[in-house]
């Protein structure tokens, strides 16, 4: 959000500068001239009239040239974004801009410094309490190389989009109370990898059947999305199977270490492996599954099969100290207490967090940070995942699970027009045609379910 001051209506101000003038003259000029003030006075006012009268018909047309003249303003900032209201003041015009606006450079972006939200200069801004995740995605769209994990603040203030390649996450934990953001999390970089051009696989855990059912059928899935604890387990046991291979592969080649440097030089390529379990606390209890996710997190890494593990009650206690030191990338949501945030962060910070999607994460070599996470809704993202031809082929109707009954075309634009930031009565009138009492309901019932 950014202000212009500009039009300042002064010239609403001359004819009341005329009347005053005619009105002092009358008072003030001896009667021998009386006569000569009184017809003064007349052409003054009849003047005065036609200013005002000027100003009348100039003003319905003078919108359309406040929104041309921000327009060309926007334009010569290089700024995406489109003028929703404007709100006339005594002296300013306010645009309010949909969305928030992004400088992309021309290069990749380094993984510290890439896009930058829009400031003034000098003005520091605070994080943003929603973030769309297409909004902070690269110029060259979802990649491995670059990761989106939200937004944070720079040292000036700044917010940025905060990206860093899987190779170099690793392991990435994902901690969070109930409804803070998890599952939207992980779903936002399942996202990322099933969209990445570079060769990747995605194995999806999910007792809960939900946060990944909308990848069933993307062609980046390597099994079938496991909701049970064996499936989980038969997913484990393969990958160590699959670990096993590669390491024989890597026989060939003693000095490579990485399975980047394996692929510039072997033959026959591999794919890296994103393993994402949601409510990974709960599968942790198993001590099968404990010490199976224990041998991928400590050996893994350098066969290129990286894990990113969401749960809501990381306990100290039982989290084997292996496995947390394994964790490079910690992610932590609201926590429920401030021991719950000490057990990822060593911090209490996360305890006082109050906005969804709002975390404190700690990357490879870098000090903790506050960011806000990418959301995409449901919608959005089975659009998105159809749109870009990343499903494998469409599913049969009673094999697609997704959470809940699909929006109709107005509940999808009413939900996407709130992502963009409008009040409900504003996407009451634009979906709708009104804002009275029924359209919105029918928008607070539509964003409730699919924003
Ligand atoms: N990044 C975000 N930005 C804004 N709002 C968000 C974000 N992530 C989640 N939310 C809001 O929080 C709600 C709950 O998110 P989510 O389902 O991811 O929570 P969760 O932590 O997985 O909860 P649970 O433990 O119950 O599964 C979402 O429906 C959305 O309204
Ligand atoms: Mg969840």
């Amino acid at each position: 959000m950014k202000t212009l001051k500009q039009f300042s209506p002064l010239f609403l101000n001359i004819p009341a500068m005329f009347l005053a003038t005619c009105l002092v003259a009358w008072l003030i000029i001896p009667n021998k001239f009386a006569m000569v003030a009184t017809v003064a006075l007349y052409v003054f006012v009849a003047f005065c009239l036609f200013i005002i009268l000027l100003c009348i018909v100039l003003g319905g047309y003078g919108a359309y040239y406040v929104v041309a003249y921000l327009r060309l303003r926007l334009q010569a900032q290089s700024l995406e974004a489109s003028i929703i209201r404007l709100q006339k003041g005594e002296t300013i015009v306010t645009p309010q801009y949909a969305r928030f606006n992004i400088i992309r450079g021309d290069t990749p972006a380094p993984i510290e410094q890439s896009q930058l939200l829009l400031p003034e200069p000098g003005q520091v801004t605070t994080l943003p309490d929603k973030v769309l995740l297409p909004d902070i995605m690269p110029l060259n769209g979802p990649n491995l190389n670059e990761i989106v994990l939200g937004v944070g603040l720079n040292g000036d203030g700044q917010a940025q989009a905060i990206t860093a390649p899987l190779s170099k996450l690793v392991h990435v934990a994902v901690g969070g109370s109930s409804g803070w953001g998890k599952s939207v999390l992980l779903r936002s970089l399942a996202y990322q990898v099933a969209l990445a051009p570079e060769q990747a696989e995605l194995a999806l855990i999910d007792l809960e059947a939900a946060t990944f059912s909308p990848f069933a059928r993307s062609n980046k899935l390597r099994y079938s999305i496991a909701d049970t604890e064996t499936d989980a387990n038969n997913i484990l046991v393969d990958l160590l199977g699959e670990l096993k291979k590669r390491k024989e592969f890597y026989k060939k080649y003693p000095t490579v270490e990485s399975l980047e440097s394996y692929n510039l030089i072997a033959d026959h390529k591999l794919p890296m492996i994103a393993l994402m379990i949601d409510e990974s606390t709960a599968l942790l209890g198993d001590k099968t599954i404990e010490a199976n996710i224990r041998m991928l997190a400590l050996r893994a890494r350098k066969y290129g099969i990286y894990a990113v593990l969401g749960g809501q009650d990381w306990k100290a206690s039982s989290l084997d100290s292996a496995i947390r030191n394994q964790l490079s990338t910690k992610i932590q949501l609201k926590a429920q207490s401030k021991a719950q945030s000490r057990v990822l962060l060593d911090d209490a910070a996360a305890a006082d967090i109050e906005v969804p999607g709002r975390a404190y994460a700690v990357l490879p070599g870098q000090p903790m940070a506050e960011i806000q996470t990418p959301y995409i809704s449901l919608p959005m993202l089975m659009k998105a995942l159809v749109d870009t031809g990343a499903m494998a082929q469409p599913a049969p109707v009673a094999e697609m699970v997704i959470e809940q009954k699909p929006p109709t075309e107005k509940q999808a634009r009413a939900a996407e027009l709130f992502n963009d930031g409008l009040e409900v009565n504003e996407i009451a009138n634009i979906v709708y045609g009104r804002d009275g009492g029924k359209q919105l309901d029918l928008v607070k019932s539509a964003i409730e379910k699919y924003a």
